[in-house]
Formats: C-alpha cells, structure tokens, sequence
C-alpha cells in the first residue's frame, strides 16, 4: 500500500491519469491511494495568490515559499522542515536527480509519498533548499510544469504495485530491471506469424520454453551492446 500526495495548481489535470487501467486497478485493489493538495486552497495570500516574479528580474512566475510552506502544514498539521527528515518529500524540477528504474522501485517500496508540483518558472529556491527531501527530474529539457513529470514517476511507480498489471510477471522482466541486468527488453511478437514476408523468428513458434528464454536473454544481451555502442 502506498498513499501518493500531490501538491498541484492543477488537480483536474490528473483525471486522465487517475483512469487508466493499471492506476484504477491499483487503486481498487487497496494498493494505492492517490491526494491532491491544491496550494491555491492553503495559500495565506488575498486573492488565492500563489506566485510571484522574481527577485532581480526576469520573465515568468515563481512558486513562493510562504504558500507551499502552508499547503504543507495543512496537510501534516507539523513543521514541513521537520516533516522531510522523516517522510520523503519531492519535488519535481528539471534539475533534479534523473528518474530512472532504481529511483522508480526505491520509491514504490515507501509507504507514503510527497509530490510538489511547480508551475511557471518554478519553486523559490528556498522551497528546494529547506521543505523537501528529494528533487527529481524527468529528463533534461524543460516542462511547463511538474504536473507531466508527477504523472511519468507515478505511472512508472504504479506498475511496481501488486495488483497494478493485469499479470504480476509484465513488471518483472521488462526494460531495465534487474531480472534483465538493467537491460533493455528483448523483443515481442504476436499474430500474424508473417507479414509481408516478414516472419516471426521460429523459436517463438517452437512451444520450446527453455529455448525461447535462452534466446530473449540473448537478444536482451545483444541490445544492451548495442545501446552501449551508440
Ligand atoms: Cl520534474 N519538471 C519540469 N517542469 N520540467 C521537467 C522536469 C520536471 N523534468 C524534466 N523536465
């Protein structure tokens, strides 16, 4: 069981995500529990202010420390820098350390999570420096807002959950993790068995599972070489 929090000026934007099968099935399988926290409903600011522009100048919005400090008491009803030692609280920023299928599977194995979603030019420094445990980033190139990158790190921590993936074994063997070596997946087919001449290698066909395992770690060993290569 893991309960995700998500801080965001956009819950709404979630619904999408909220309805595909291996999140809904997570959810209805006790596995998952998924909060928003928007900050504009915390936000000790008039007019639901939540940003501001930045000192010195320059274009965008700025998330202001003040109004994610409170979003954090409301919701833990502690002080959020004492909250950080003893929960992790994240914050998607493109900076951030870079997600990859360790951080996904050390993250699925916590009971609870934080998630702090930054729009516009993102978080006061302040907000990275002294309320959060953990930065993590997508990959290197700017998003609008942390609202995708929330939602790539809970799809890919979703399908860690039992429960999540129609059969327990998809998340096993797939790209990347350690049954594989941290090597990418070998290849699949399925019917038809040729097309346009282009024919499905015959071990596939053969119902010869130990050859069939020997040769998809195989092909999974060739594609790591040449991943290397490029
Ligand atoms: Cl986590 N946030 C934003 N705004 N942009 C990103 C990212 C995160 N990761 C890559 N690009």
């Amino acid at each position: 069981m893991i309960e995700l929090d998500i801080f965001t000026l956009f819950p709404a934007a979630f619904a999408w995500f909220e309805a595909q099968r291996h999140v809904s099935n997570a959810t209805a399988a006790g596995a998952l529990g998924l909060h928003y926290i928007n900050y504009r409903d915390h936000t000790p600011l008039s007019a639901g202010q939540v940003d501001d522009t930045p000192f010195g100048g320059g274009a965008g919005m700025v998330l202001r420390v003040d109004v994610v400090e409170a979003a954090l008491r409301a919701r833990y009803q502690s002080d959020p820098v004492e909250l950080r030692a003893r929960r992790r609280v994240i914050a998607l920023t493109p900076g951030g350390r870079l997600l990859d299928d360790a951080l996904v599977s050390e993250l699925a194995a916590e009971a609870e999570l934080t998630l702090l979603c930054g729009r516009y030019e993102g978080f006061d420094e302040r907000v990275l420096e002294h309320l959060v445990s953990d930065r993590v980033s997508i990959g290197r190139y700017v998003l609008a807002g942390g609202e995708l990158a929330a939602m790539v790190l809970c799809d890919a921590l979703v399908r860690k959950l039992p429960g999540a993936l129609g059969d327990e074994r998809s998340a096993l063997e797939e790209s990347f993790s350690e049954a594989l070596d941290g090597g990418p997946e070998y290849p699949h087919y399925t019917r038809p068995a040729e097309h346009r001449g282009w024919r499905v290698p015959e071990v596939l066909l053969s119902g010869h599972h130990a050859r069939i395992r020997e040769w998809r770690m195989e092909q999974t060993r060739l594609r790591a070489q040449a991943s290397e290569q490029r």
